[in-house]
């Protein structure tokens, strides 16, 4: 491992695959290349020290290379200990000069003294997914929260776990919930979720979709896409959830829908997007079929309870397959465990491809300048990404897509716009 007071990555030898991988990506990321070489004109981040928790991928790397041509000192560390690509982490550091903190399967307090490098960092302007960052900055490091004017979030989980910090008075900088615009979550929860989750699963464990019970927990916009894209290769999708509204609109689309106790007993494959804890928890384990295999998707590990799991089972035998651990269940039945329940798209396959993020990662880089723009004049509370943001981003990615479409006629603006027109 190399170690200075700039980065700690795995191996710095692993740098040129890591290129070969951002570059590749990039080839994929055209609106976000666009933003790039403004920036690199226009630096409106210029001088901003930006610490970033966020999943350390090729496809955060050019994230990471546009905010740095927009002038920005940043410092990445991993926002999960089982998403890092070390490649990709060393070529950060070695070809692209940022400052990386992240190491594959570090453990727990590695994770967090990343966490730490990047609160003394002293930023200004943080980015997050999950928020672990801007809880650190308002826990153990909040003496480095004083200088910072806004911080983004990247996931679902992270815009819950800030929007409970503002309810309770407790939040201490504006926050820009990059997840809640329609560039990011339509296409990246959907999309994105729906196939990198099962690619992990496959890449995993080999499973054939056509003709298997596809158990997914939590209809959101993860579910959703999850569900959809299992329902694609031939698989009988039940859906669990607690929202009437989204169990209804999943019955609507044509999938089952059940409780998870009665679908625990006919799953063969159990995908959680929930965000939230124990929505598989030990009776639903002890109901399932030999040979049953789980993972979760949502951003922590939470959501399957392994504790529960680990003290029903008889044996367990890790490392059956690379990244899947055999849970031996009373009656032999046998639970095949993705990942140790991190999230199974970024563990066992690459993340989101680079085509969905580059969305996310535009709406990312246009937040950040909005935010430091208005430095200083945002309140302290979470707030949505402006929508001309969003309407901007898809513009252009239609347009890298070769996609045309119409624009209201001056007609039709006026009828809009008017309220006495009737029969
Ligand atoms: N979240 C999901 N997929 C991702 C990816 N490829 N890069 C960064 N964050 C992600």
């Amino acid at each position: 491992m190399s170690k200075t007071t700039n980065y700690d990555v795995k191996d710095m030898k692993l740098a040129g695959e890591g290129k070969r991988r951002i570059l590749w990506a990039d080839g994929d990321m055209p609106v976000l290349a666009m933003i790039r070489e403004r920036f690199a004109k226009e630096k409106p981040l210029q001088g901003r020290r930006m610490s970033a928790c966020l999943h350390v991928t090729a496809e955060t790397a050019n994230l990471a290379r546009t905010l740095k041509a927009g002038g920005a000192d940043l410092l990445l560390c991993a926002s999960n200990p089982l998403s890092t690509q070390d490649d990709v982490a060393a070529s950060l550091v070695k070809d692209f000069g940022i400052k990386v903190y992240a190491v594959r399967a570090e453990n727990r307090k590695t994770y967090y003294d990343h966490i730490a490098s990047a609160c003394k960092h002293r930023p200004t302007v943080t980015m997050d997914d999950g928020a672990d960052l801007v809880n650190a900055l308002h826990t153990d490091m909040s003496r480095y929260a004083d200088d910072i004017v806004a911080s983004m979030e990247e996931t679902t989980t992270g815009v819950i776990r800030l929007r409970a910090m503002e309810k309770n008075g407790i939040l201490k900088f504006p926050v820009i919930a990059v997840n809640d615009a329609d560039t990011k979550h339509l296409f990246d929860n959907r999309y994105g979720t729906g196939q990198s989750s099962l690619d992990g699963v496959i890449r995993a464990t080999d499973f054939l979709l056509a003709g298997k019970k596809v158990v997914v927990v939590g209809y959101g916009w993860c579910g959703r896409g999850v569900s959809a894209r299992a329902k694609g290769a031939g698989a009988n999708v039940i859906i669990c959830e607690v929202d009437p509204v989204r169990a209804l609109e999943a019955v609507m689309d044509g999938f089952s829908v059940m409780p998870i106790a009665a679908a625990a007993a006919v799953g063969d494959l159990f995908i959680t997007v929930t965000g939230d804890i124990n929505v598989i928890d030990t009776p639903h384990f002890r109901k399932m079929k030999d040979g049953a295999i789980v993972c979760n998707s949502g951003h922590f590990n939470v959501e399957l309870n392994l504790v529960g799991l680990k003290k029903a089972a008889k044996k367990i035998n890790r490392g059956v397959r690379n990244l899947v651990d055999e849970y031996v269940m009373p009656g032999n039945r046998r639970i095949y465990i993705l990942a140790e329940g991190r999230l199974v798209n970024l563990a066992c396959a690459e993340g989101h491809p680079a085509s969905v993020m580059d969305m996310s990662f535009a709406t990312q880089a246009l937040a950040s300048e909005y935010a430091i723009k208005q430095a200083g004049k945002l309140s302290v509370a979470v707030h949505p990404v402006p929508a001309r943001i969003d309407s901007w981003v898809a513009k252009l990615k239609l347009k890298t897509m070769d996609v045309k479409i119409d624009s209201l006629t001056a007609e039709q603006k006026k009828y809009l716009a008017s309220s006495d027109m009737g029969t």
